[in-house]
């Protein structure tokens, strides 16, 4: 007799976030160096991010994001069968902060890795967790997508140190059997390595392992080509948001609502003026968080979740773009 493999569907059962506490307006960075509220604000789009406390860490963060998607969820943290956390600014090398998350949580079986993908972490991690649960694996997912960028911003340095904000956010996914049509549709996820000096943070790594001298050089601050980063993030997110769409029959008039990653208001300004989207469809958040790199779709999707302005049957679409080069899209059925 043939038998048939039932394909699980995964569903987004519980979301949460966390920001700290701290607010860094564009008027604050008018004291620290040569730029105004006017230019980050029309450039950007941005007026104030959150800046980490000096005892707080990625894990913590996370931690505080998990507590509250677990909660959302209804779910008890000894049934999550593993936890992925999307960072580029882990507490340390090595233990994962996926360890340390799982240690806070009590979430005793699990396995837990952290994901490196830079602000394409979170569409990275989901594909991940798409793949465990689809295979019939891992039933329990929790990805939280946490990062403390602050630490690693030259704040003498423009062109950089207005961008980015601190915060985590977390989703807990579940396989669930039937045949409704609802949960992830698909994830897409691209790298070019060929582009890996557009935007990257080389101090302390084996190429370059911190000395006084590298310090110096400022080699443990993130360094950036943002014109260039610019121009290839409005192409790439345009190209994965067609793909996610065309791939599985749907066209842009069917989006309910596109969850962009926040790097910029001009580049999602750009993709939504390519796809054709009106802006009521668009969730922006920018301007409060700035650029929270991988956290910053999970922050804006539980925000979105928040003001209701996603309900049952929705099609949601995710783009991000990142670091790496990385990029990637999710679809949604809500
Ligand atoms: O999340 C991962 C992916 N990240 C991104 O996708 C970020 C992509 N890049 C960007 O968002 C933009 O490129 C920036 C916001 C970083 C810069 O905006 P831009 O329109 O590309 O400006 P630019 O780098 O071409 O610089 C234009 C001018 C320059 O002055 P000159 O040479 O024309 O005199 C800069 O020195 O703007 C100047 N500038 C600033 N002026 C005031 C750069 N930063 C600032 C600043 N305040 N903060």
């Amino acid at each position: 007799m043939k038998r048939y493999f039932q394909m699980k569907r995964i569903k987004i059962i519980g979301t949460g976030s966390y920001v700290p506490e701290k607010v860094l307006t564009n008027f604050d960075i008018e004291k620290m160096v040569d730029t105004s509220d006017e230019w980050i604000r029309t450039r950007t789009g941005m007026r104030e991010r959150r800046i980490a406390s000096e005892k707080e860490k990625t894990s913590d963060l996370a931690v505080k994001a998990a507590k509250n998607a677990i909660e959302d969820s209804g779910i008890k943290p000894e049934t999550i069968d593993l936890i992925l956390v999307a960072t580029a600014t882990p507490d340390m090398f090595f233990p994962s902060t996926a360890c340390f998350v799982q240690s806070a949580i009590g979430a005793k079986r699990s396995a837990a890795f952290d994901i490196s993908a830079a602000c394409a972490g979170y569409i990275y991690a989901l594909s991940v967790a798409e793949q465990f649960i689809r295979s019939g694996k891992y039933e329990t997912v929790l990805l939280i997508a946490s990062e403390i960028f602050s630490r690693y911003i030259d704040w003498t340095d423009r062109s950089t140190c207005v961008l980015f904000g601190d915060g985590a956010a977390a989703t807990v996914l579940k396989g669930i059997d039937g045949k409704k049509k609802d949960g992830i549709i698909s994830t897409l996820i691209y790298s070019d390595g060929r582009y890996a000096e557009f935007l990257y943070l080389r101090g302390g790594g084996s190429s370059c392992p911190l000395t006084h001298e590298s310090i110096d050089n400022k080699l443990h601050l993130l360094k950036m080509k943002g014109n260039s980063t610019f121009k290839i993030a409005v192409k790439n997110m345009t190209e994965a948001a067609r793909e996610s769409l065309t791939s599985n029959g749907y066209k842009v008039s069917d989006i309910d609502l596109l969850i962009p990653h926040q790097a910029n208001k001009r580049i999602i300004d750009a993709v939504a003026e390519n796809l054709d989207i009106p802006q009521e469809k668009i969730f922006i958040n920018i301007e409060k968080y700035g650029n929270t790199s991988a956290a910053s779709i999970p922050l804006a999707l539980d925000e979105a979740l928040r003001e209701g302005r996603i309900k049952e049957g929705d099609l949601i679409l995710m783009v991000a773009f990142g670091g790496g080069l990385t990029w990637g899209s999710a679809l949604i059925r809500w």
